[in-house]
């Protein structure tokens, strides 16, 4: 699948958003090496912290489904942002466990800007499980 596919299903999982807080919608898609994909959108909540982000709907899902980091190809990020949009700090570690380190990370926006990149550029010097061994 083309990394423009993948933001396209990015973009259909930003329509499933519940975002009437902060009224930006984010979409997520995890593309697998079985071809499967999928999708995760912010969800908020009137008590704020407990907002959920796309990324890490869109990996639960999978993970939910029985996929792990090793089934993962790429992801592609989607929001209504002036530059391409780029996943918070709490996604980054989350990412940074569950998701492959060099898998490719798409990020776009409605314009139709887009990046490439991967967890182990977006967060290096994470904190791992063998930082506590
Ligand atoms: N959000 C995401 O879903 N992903 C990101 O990478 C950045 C932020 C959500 C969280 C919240 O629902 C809204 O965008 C505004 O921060």
């Amino acid at each position: 699948m083309e990394p423009i596919e993948l933001l396209e299903k990015a973009k259909q999982a930003r329509a499933l958003s519940y975002s009437p807080y902060s009224h930006f919608a984010v979409g997520a898609a995890i593309l697998c090496k079985d071809g499967s994909v999928y999708l995760g959108a912010n969800i908020e909540n009137a008590s704020y912290p407990l907002c959920m982000c796309a990324e890490r709907n869109a990996l639960y899902h999978a993970y939910m489904e029985g996929k792990k980091k090793e089934d993962f190809v790429a992801l592609a990020i989607v929001a209504d942002s002036p530059r391409p949009v780029s996943p918070c700090g709490a996604c980054r570690q989350v990412l940074s466990e569950l998701f492959p380190q060099k898998a490719p990370i798409y990020l776009g926006n409605l314009a139709g800007e887009k990046e490439e990149t991967n967890i182990e550029t977006l967060l290096p010097y994470a904190f791992m499980d063998e930082d506590m061994k």
